[in-house]
């Protein structure tokens, strides 16, 4: 069928909305109608990187809308649900059974269709479509039966969009991952979208929580989340004596979204003994002190998607936002599909926390 799709044609170049060829959907997949699609940071770094290995891509793995024709054997979803978009399981590695579905060892959210047939073709070419199971920057995506979650019909596609995957990695870092004990100290490094999202959590769970953001707004936004003090870490030469000295001790959980040398070793500087830190944020080398994580006996850990089953934390979170104690309004700007390359450059340069372009207006 013909879609438009905003294809990314060479390493690093603009989304391209243009009409492209969506395949029907073959065992195991779905066809799902887009209504809306956060724009993730992970879309625009690997935009900026992975491209190259697989140009022309379709990106997009934060969509919303409804199943309109399943392919054979699929079960879990049928024509006419609404569904939020999340990243791909295989249900059945050791990961996946235990629990802990992130660490899927499959590589299927980098992977098309095992017989290698394009789901997206322009003019004939193959257009990578597998991103994250959905490429999801398109008015139509083919999905699968384990990463298409059905969500309430009154739940608003704007705001059933970032929770598979920016809302569900902060959130579910905190209530999966770290779990503050009540009165713990928490410091999260960076108040985007995925930052936020685990200041509300901390908070809800009792946690003493500081933000750490340049950006005047988001940290007034965190205070609104929860937060009891916030840090401006340009306004200081020493961030992490600022931590201790804000919480009246080190920091038992950091949570760090920036990737970022300078905060990371603030991160660690300002860690309490045994403490840890959970790296978020999506980057290349960090380098630490092995001598000071010895010696107060830290972890420091990775956390893909906050290791959540989104079957479990998308209908949560789809209840916390219906009882009015997930404030997502306040981090969306809302874009019009054919604005994806202005959203993008929003996002970028920090004036919106988190895009979403609404593709059937
Ligand atoms: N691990 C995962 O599964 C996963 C999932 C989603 C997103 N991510 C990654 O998480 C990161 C955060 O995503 P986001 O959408 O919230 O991005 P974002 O850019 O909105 O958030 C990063 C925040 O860090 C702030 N920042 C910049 N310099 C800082 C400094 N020196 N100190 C403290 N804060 C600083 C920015 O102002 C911004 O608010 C990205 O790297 C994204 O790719 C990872
Ligand atoms: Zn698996
Ligand atoms: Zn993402």
């Amino acid at each position: 069928m013909r879609i438009d799709a905003a294809v990314v044609s060479v390493p690093g170049g603009p989304f391209e909305v243009s009409p492209v060829e969506l395949d029907s959907p073959q065992a195991g997949e779905v066809l799902v109608r887009i209504r809306a699609v956060g724009i993730c940071h992970t879309d625009l770094g690997m935009r900026a990187t992975w491209s190259k290995h697989r140009c022309p891509q379709v990106f997009g793995h934060e969509g919303a809308g409804v199943v309109e024709a399943v392919g054979p054997g699929v079960t879990r979803v049928r024509p006419g649900q609404t569904v939020c978009l999340t990243y791909r399981s295989c249900r059945s590695c050791r990961q996946c059974l235990a629990g802990h579905p992130a660490y899927c060892i499959a590589g299927l959210n980098t992977a098309g269709r095992p017989d290698g047939t394009p789901t997206i073709t322009r003019d004939g070419e193959p257009v990578f479509g597998g991103f994250f199971g959905q490429s999801s920057f398109a008015t139509f995506a083919i999905t699968h039966e384990d990463n298409t979650i059905p969500v309430p019909e009154t739940l608003s596609p704007v705001i059933a969009a970032p929770l598979g995957c920016g809302v569900q990695t902060g959130y579910g870092t905190v209530t999966r991952v770290v779990r503050p004990a009540a009165g713990a100290t928490l410091t999260v490094y960076g108040a985007g979208s995925v930052g936020l999202c685990s200041v509300l959590a901390a908070a809800r769970a009792g946690a003493r929580v500081i933000a750490v953001d340049p950006i005047a707004g988001r940290r007034a936004l965190a205070e609104k989340f929860g937060a009891c003090a916030t840090i401006d870490p340009t306004s200081t030469d020493d961030l992490a004596a600022e931590v201790i000295a804000s919480h009246g001790r080190g920091t038992d959980h950091a949570i760090d979204t920036t990737a970022r040398q300078d905060v990371f070793a603030a991160a660690v500087a300002a860690a309490e003994p045994r403490g840890e830190i959970a790296l978020v944020g999506i980057g290349r080398a960090l380098e630490f002190d092995v001598m000071s994580v010895l010696y107060k006996g830290l972890s420091i850990r990775g956390v893909i998607e906050g290791d959540v089953v989104p079957d479990e934390v998308i209908p949560e979170l789809a209840d916390l936002y219906a009882a009015g104690q997930l404030p997502l309004d306040d981090l969306i700007t809302v874009y019009p599909f054919a604005q994806i390359n202005q959203a993008a450059a929003d996002s970028l340069g920090g004036a919106t926390i988190k895009p979403v372009l609404l593709v059937d207006a």
